[in-house]
């Protein structure tokens, strides 16, 4: 047998608890431990007239039974006094069951304001000035239940209870706000919609029905939906007789019934009526994310080019489970993604690269000798169809942005990725990226679960890990790497993170995923982004920021598989992976090809030559070392030494032997047209193009020097 649900040392409230299913419920909590306020106004069921002896007779009651009571005789609407008493008399509030109620019934055209108001005042605003006199004290102990009163007369209307059944679906909204602002503090608010025998319904219900709908029937749901144990939260439930039931909302796919750069019209409306009241297929949305998810799909559906027709099959809200066929093969429409060190640099920082591990700083400075970008920053110039809205115009995709989740990833790169892009890199393709996305609850395609263009998620090898890495995320590391472009506010707004079910915003799988690719980097490629081939991840459970993510690594010839944990928890974040990298020696034959084609290998000869002849001079003059790095295609191609401070000078292919005063790094071609006086080295200074560390003041004993060989 399950263990008896206690609540010794709860301080519950139930309110109107002087009769009918107050009275039930005041009983049953005492019965079962809990100290008991008894709230009742005492006046009659039109809420006329006021009184202590209800209240004091079901105090005498649960005494006489040896529980705790005391007893309120105000009415709800002063909510503070209410919850005052039961502070004064046990010290806390744990439970609060807004219950007190009137009946004002008449047919709509006769209420009067006064039927109107009052109705409101003790059902609605009474519950709500209760529960907010209790809500600060929940919060602090992170612990309450909260049970709102509601009526079927609401949930379905009820001839001649206008007032009361406006009120009482009132108290669903107020609920079901309230369910979403308390959860992070673990207070639960449900409704329930009774029906019992009481003085409220002896007037309306037979004698002998009254008696099989016993108030003791609707008690024990109360109970169970106030005990700590349970989880439940936000839901609506009738009850009667013995019976419990759960409501919840159904909505229909709907109809589009508007086209691009059309007006929307009535008639266009009452040509769709039928399918727009069509509840076969039905969605049964749960939050408000899903029901402004799918709005927001629509209108990007029909602002993008294709338009979409009346007669269109797809819905933005859901699609019925066969109707995928146009989402397979569908082509986003071309996009471009432009980018500089800035964002290498903020995604590196987003991923942890720091300026506490020193071989990071090629990663975060872009003064940096040897400045890479982060081979994982791939995956950012290519997600912005899908961070942008753009899957809500896939045909026939069901788009509830609540329910994509990032399931796996895949990255290709056949080149080192530029430094920078302005534009299109040369029309040269750089990379590939697959990412698989889980749409969850959108199952029965039909057809084949995958596609044979997939890249398969490997094991890792069966024995201890070769190599281990962790790295200590920030609290701010999301709001960090949401600035590479994935703005979702799951990754940083409380609210919108507990909507969708999280305890607090989690970081973004493919934040870890950087995170690992860096680890990998590091442990295995001495941190050279130009080793780095390809990359595959199974995104398996979310971090939150301020977790330490710890990857576990194996060698097996050039392919590094790994997995990803919580150091904390030992939770797998990232499974199945693995990192294919370039042989060592396959990088150099390349870099010395290029080195070939530079142009400016030519002039550093041509000034080697010269200063032969002049050396010494200069030396006099300049008195300084300077070191160049060449790029091509945004990667150090070469490095020169123009060495104007010892003997008579010399230039030398590589760094400075010992230290340079001033290092530049420039593009072949920007050094050529500084070299032929194109261009204006302190106007590439300021633009980027040309990057100076050190005394960037001896630059100008450079430029003099320069401007002798443009003649050349
Ligand atoms: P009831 O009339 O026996 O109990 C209501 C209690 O609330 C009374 O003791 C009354 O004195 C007290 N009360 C009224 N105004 C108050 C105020 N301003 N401050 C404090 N106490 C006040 O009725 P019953 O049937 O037990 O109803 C309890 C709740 O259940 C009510 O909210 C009612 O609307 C709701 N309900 C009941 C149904 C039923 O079948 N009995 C059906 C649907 C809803």
């Amino acid at each position: 047998m399950a263990s008896p649900l206690r609540f010794d040392g709860r301080v519950v409230l139930v309110t109107g608890a002087g009769g009918g299913l107050g009275r039930a419920y005041a009983l049953a909590f005492a019965e079962r431990g809990a100290s008991v306020v008894v709230n009742d106004l005492g006046g009659d069921f039109r809420g006329v007239g006021k009184g202590s002896s209800a209240a004091d007779k079901v105090v005498e009651e649960i005494r006489s039974k040896g529980g705790k009571a005391v007893a309120n005789y105000d009415s709800v609407e002063a909510g503070e006094k209410v919850v005052k008493t039961a502070l004064d008399a046990f010290g806390r509030i744990d439970v609060v069951v807004n219950n007190a109620g009137i009946l004002r019934d008449g047919s709509f055209a006769r209420i009067s304001d006064e039927d109107w108001d009052i109705i409101h005042r003790v059902h609605l605003r009474g519950s709500f000035r209760v529960t907010r006199a209790a809500w600060d004290h929940m919060k602090k102990q992170k612990f309450g239940r909260i049970i709102m009163t509601s009526s079927a007369s609401g949930i379905y209307g009820n001839f001649g209870q206008a007032n009361y059944s406006a009120a009482k679906l009132g108290l669903l909204g107020l609920s079901n706000t309230i369910a979403l602002e308390g959860k992070k503090s673990n207070i639960h608010c449900n409704t329930i919609a009774p029906t019992a025998g009481s003085r409220m319904t002896q007037t309306v219900m037979p004698e002998d029905l009254l008696e099989t709908l016993k108030p003791d029937y609707v008690a024990p749901l109360v109970l169970w939906l106030c005990h700590e144990s349970c989880e439940e939260n936000g839901g609506l439930f009738e009850v009667g007789g013995g019976w419990i039931g759960k409501l919840r909302w159904e909505r229909s796919l709907g109809a589009i019934v508007r086209q691009k750069n059309q007006p929307m019209t009535p008639e266009g409306v009452k040509a769709n009526w039928k399918k727009i009241c069509d509840f076969e297929n039905a969605t049964k949305p749960q939050r408000i994310q899903e029901s402004v998810g799918s709005i927001i799909g629509v209108v990007s559906k029909i602002d993008s080019d294709g338009g979409v027709s009346t007669n269109h099959t797809s819905h933005a809200a859901s699609t019925a489970p066969s109707g995928f066929a146009g989402a397979i093969g569908y082509k986003f429409p071309p996009f471009s993604s432009a980018y500089t060190e800035l964002e290498t640099i903020m995604y590196a920082l987003g991923v942890g690269a720091s300026v506490k591990e020193p071989k990071d700083m090629k990663f975060i400075y872009e003064g940096s000798s040897d400045f890479s970008c982060l081979p994982t920053f791939g995956v950012i110039v290519a997600q912005k169809p899908l961070v942008d809205g753009g899957l809500g115009e896939v045909p026939e995709l069901p788009v509830s942005l609540e329910k994509v989740l990032h399931g796996e990833q895949y990255l290709e790169l056949y080149k080192p990725l530029p430094r920078s892009v302005y534009s299109y890199f040369e029309k040269e393709l750089i990379c590939y990226n697959q990412f698989s996305l889980f749409l969850v609850g959108s199952g029965g395609i039909g057809g084949k679960r995958t596609s044979d263009k997939v890249k398969e998620a490997v094991a890792v090898p069966n024995r201890p890990p070769d190599a281990v890495l962790t790295d200590v995320t920030s609290l701010n590391q999301a709001a960090l790497y949401r600035l590479s472009g994935d703005w979702n506010p799951l990754h940083i707004d409380p609210n919108f993170s507990s909507f969708a079910g999280f305890d607090k915003p989690i970081l973004h799988g493919l934040c870890t995923f950087g995170f690992s690719a860096r680890h990998v980097l590091q442990k295995f490629a001495d941190n050279d982004a130009s080793r780095f081939k390809a990359i595959k991840v199974r995104f398996s459970k979310p971090v939150y920021p301020g977790q330490t993510i710890k990857t576990e690594m194996w060698k097996e010839g050039n392919r590094i598989h790994f997995q990803t944990k919580i150091h904390e928890t030992g939770d797998i974040i990232i499974s199945n992976a693995y990192v294919d990298l370039v042989p060592a020696s396959g990088i150099s034959a390349k870099t010395s090809s290029a080195r070939e084609e530079l142009q400016s290998t030519l002039v550093f000869e041509e000034i080697g030559r010269r200063l032969r002849d002049i050396g010494h001079e200069v030396v006099k003059k300049v008195d300084a070392v300077f070191e160049w790095h060449i790029t091509k295609d945004g990667n150090t191609a070469a490095k020169w030494t123009i060495d104007l401070k010892n003997g008579s000078g010399k230039v030398y292919q590589g760094p400075a032997v010992g230290s340079a005063d001033t290092t530049f790094t420039l593009s072949d071609e920007d050094f050529m047209e500084v070299v032929l006086g194109k261009l204006d080295p302190q106007k590439a200074f300021f633009s980027g193009r040309l990057k100076a560390r050190g005394n960037i003041l001896l630059s100008q004993k450079l430029q003099m020097i320069l401007k002798d060989y443009a003649k050349l």
